[in-house]
């Protein structure tokens, strides 16, 4: 089988550059691990960006997210038994569309299957070859255990921090760069309504809470435990009892409970691989970089490198201008590295580290009263929530 542009991965980096070639008029096929139930219902983060939501617009794809995505226009910050609100819309014009990624995930899937585009699901032993050469290769067993190869022109590395594309590379081409933070986050989805129109970030002496949502019936709620805690210690119980106590601050105000649908534990780095491109392998997304869930950067990261990769595609097929391919690792990596930054500074703004003495615990408290008290703080943390402007 052959095709122009071959993509490991049918996560949000793979299905959002399949279907921004396929409006270029440019073919792809796509090559996913897992089953379609199974990317259609891992929960995920569900924030995007003003920028983010727009480009779903664009690519016909925003109907369903228009209906029953949230916008937010602002979010609160509650420490030292206060709640500050951070006004997005006025400090920067924008808001955020909460929508869970896997319901992005699902638009895109019905819509690539509705036009009849190749998705090998639950695709065994995936791998890469001749990615230096004109000509490379993915290599898998399909479904019905029969080997496949697909020749392409280009290989998009879609397929997240665990895929097998990054480590295609060859060791000494690869720049790392990580950090691992002390902390986890457990994390449950509850069938309850959202007990505040508006994600709620708390740093609170036992630890971080984020009260976030999905829909007006779906309650997306978390709380920083050690980063070897067993979900089993956790019973619903203790968890909504910790988490009135991290999220309540003021008053009779209380986070509203409902059956846990869904729970666990997902631990924290920080990750930048600085190769995105070798030969004719170029990563996008997670493949390529992870970034703590505090600033809620993952899914838009990851829509940033494949604007990127679609418009360079594009030049190189319709003008065989290669500039773009040739520059798309020095183009993300300053937008990445920013985003780096600030989920980094948002979670060690707002988690509480074991190693940090009380010294550190009255600066994190200055930090926080500074960036949601000084408007020239608040505007540095809402731009960047709501996504830098590119370029
Ligand atoms: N072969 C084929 N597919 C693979 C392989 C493999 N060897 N390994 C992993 N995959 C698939 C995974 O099953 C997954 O569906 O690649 C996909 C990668 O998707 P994501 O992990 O969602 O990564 P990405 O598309 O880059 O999206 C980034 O996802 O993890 C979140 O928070 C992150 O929001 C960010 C977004
Ligand atoms: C979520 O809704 O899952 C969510 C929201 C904001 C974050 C992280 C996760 O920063």
């Amino acid at each position: 089988m052959k095709t122009q542009v071959g993509i490991v991965g049918a996560g949000p980096s793979g299905l959002l550059l399949a279907r921004m070639l396929q409006l270029q008029g440019i073919e792809s096929v796509i090559v996913e691990a897992r089953s379609r139930d199974y990317i259609e219902a891992r929960i995920r983060a569900g924030v995007m960006e003003h920028w983010v939501a727009e480009l779903t617009d664009e690519v016909g794809l925003g109907a369903r997210m228009r209906r029953e995505g949230l916008v937010h226009e602002g979010l609160e910050i509650s420490f030292a038994g206060q709640r500050r609100r951070i006004d997005l819309k006025a400090l920067t014009g924008k808001s955020i569309m909460v929508y869970g990624q896997q319901e992005f995930v699902k638009d895109f899937v019905a819509a690539r299957l509705e036009d009849g585009l190749p998705i090998h699901f639950e695709a065994a032993d995936v791998s890469i070859h001749d990615i230096e050469g004109d000509s490379p290769k993915i290599r898998f067993t399909d479904k019905d255990g029969a080997p496949r190869e697909i020749q392409c022109d280009f290989i998009g590395g879609c397929d997240g921090f665990h895929g097998i594309c990054r480590p295609s590379i060859p060791a000494d081409r690869l720049a790392n760069f990580e950090t691992v933070y002390p902390y986890a986050w457990l994390g449950i989805l509850a069938q309850a309504a959202p007990s505040s129109d508006e994600l709620i970030y708390s740093n609170h002496d036992n630890g971080f809470a984020l009260h976030s949502m999905r829909s007006p019936e779906l309650t997306r709620l978390y709380l920083q435990v050690p980063p070897d805690d067993d979900i089993n210690l956790w019973p619903d119980d203790r968890i909504w009892e910790e988490l009135q106590t991290r999220l309540t601050q003021d008053g009779d105000w209380r986070v509203t409970e409902g059956p846990v649908i869904q729970k666990g534990i997902t631990p924290m780095r920080s990750f930048v691989c600085e190769t995105m491109r070798h030969g004719r392998l170029f990563l996008a997304g997670d493949s390529a970089h992870i970034v703590p869930p505090t600033g809620a950067k993952g899914m838009n990261l990851a829509a940033a490198d494949v604007k990127l990769l679609a418009g360079a595609l594009t030049d190189f097929y319709k003008s065989g201008d290669s500039a773009g391919l040739d520059g798309y690792t020095a183009r993300c990596l300053p937008r990445i590295w920013k985003a780096e930054r600030f989920s980094w500074w948002m979670t060690q703004m707002l988690h509480l580290a074991p190693q940090n003495d009380d010294f550190a615990r009255r600066i994190q408290l200055a930090e926080l009263d500074y960036f949601t008290g000084s408007e020239a703080g608040a505007r540095a943390l809402a731009e960047n929530y709501v996504g830098l402007p590119f370029d």
